[in-house]
Order: C-alpha cells, then sequence, then structure tokens
C-alpha cells in the first residue's frame, strides 16, 4: 500500500474538496484543504483576508500553509486554485506527493461558482470572463505539476476517486 500524500489541484469550482473528501474516506487518509487551513490558523474567511491584505498578502499566507501541509504523510490536500502560481509551490507539490489536476470547462466552473460569495476574485461583472483568463494562465501550471489528469465534467464524485486510486 503506498504512503503518498495526494495533492489535489485545479480551479475555483471543479470539486477539488468533494472529490479529496471521498477519496481520503476511501484511502482512510487525512482530509485537509489549503483555505481552510488558513481559515483556522487566522481566524479570518478568505474574503477578510483579500480585504485586509489583498491577493498578495493571502497569498504569502498560502505558501506558508501549502509547504507545512505538503509534509504531512497519508494526506488527502486540496489546495487553493491559484497555490500553482507559486513556483516554490509548484516544487513541493511536485516532490512531495502524488498531484491530481482536475479539469473542466469554464460553462461548468461557472455554473458551480455562481452563487458563491467566499471568492474574492470572482465578485466580479463578469466571472465568467475571470475564469476564462484565470484558465489560460494556470492551465499550463496545473500540467506542470500534475501525474495524473482527470476530466471531471459530467463523471460522478465516485467514479473520478476510482479512477484516481486506479492510478495510485
Ligand atoms: C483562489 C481560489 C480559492 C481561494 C482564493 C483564491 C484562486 O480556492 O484560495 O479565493 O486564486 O483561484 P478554491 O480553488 O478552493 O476555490
Amino acid at each position: 500500500m503506498h504512503k503518498e500524500s495526494i495533492f489535489l489541484v485545479g480551479p475555483m469550482g471543479v470539486g477539488k474538496s468533494t472529490v479529496g473528501r471521498f477519496l481520503s474516506e476511501k484511502l482512510h487518509y487525512d482530509f485537509v484543504d489549503s483555505d481552510h487551513e488558513i481559515e483556522a490558523k487566522t481566524g479570518a474567511t478568505i474574503p477578510m483576508i483579500f480585504d485586509i491584505e489583498g491577493e498578495e498578502g493571502f497569498r504569502v499566507r498560502e505558501a506558508n500553509v501549502i509547504d507545512e501541509l505538503t509534509q504531512r504523510t497519508e494526506t488527502v490536500l486540496a489546495t487553493g486554485g491559484g497555490a500553482v502560481l507559486d513556483p516554490e509551490n509548484r516544487r513541493h507539490l511536485r516532490s512531495r506527493g502524488f498531484v491530481v489536476y482536475l479539469k473542466s470547462s469554464v460553462d461548468a466552473l461557472v455554473q458551480r461558482t455562481k452563487h458563491d460569495r467566499n471568492r474574492p476574485l470572482l465578485q466580479t461583472d463578469n466571472p465568467e470572463q475571470v475564469l476564462t483568463d484565470l484558465m489560460e494562465k494556470r492551465d499550463p501550471l496545473y500540467m506542470e505539476v500534475a501525474d495524473l489528469v482527470i476530466e471531471t465534467e459530467q463523471i460522478p464524485v465516485h467514479r473520478v476517486v476510482k479512477q484516481i486510486v486506479e492510478k495510485l
């Protein structure tokens, strides 16, 4: 049985936390979510951190948490959608575990995030454009770290989990 931790990367709304929870149950691993960890450490919500410290301040906190959480064993980690922007984060993800890129179309991401108030980058008049731009910039970065890429669109969560487990 492998003991390597599993890191889920991919855009906002793709289902990293949902898949991560099921996957961790299946493997009897711990589940952690980098955003939740940042909130627990600061006692502030992600939108509050963006308000007070800007995206830059948030990214510093995120890098610290990614460094810490990627050192855990037998853990499924759901990373924030922008975690791959930082080269040091990418290096930790690649070298410390098995990285799964969960991917889907921008349309599906828009549908899944449209009533969401917890994602500051999407509080705009045109979230579709924002997600399109983010994906253009970040897809190569997700690809750079990924050991496995899974298209999640129209695939039930348990099948996504099965596909991951089969590749471990
Ligand atoms: C972000 C994604 C969010 C959160 C923050 C910034 C991003 O995480 O870290 O709002 O830059 O894509 P999720 O991918 O879990 O929504």
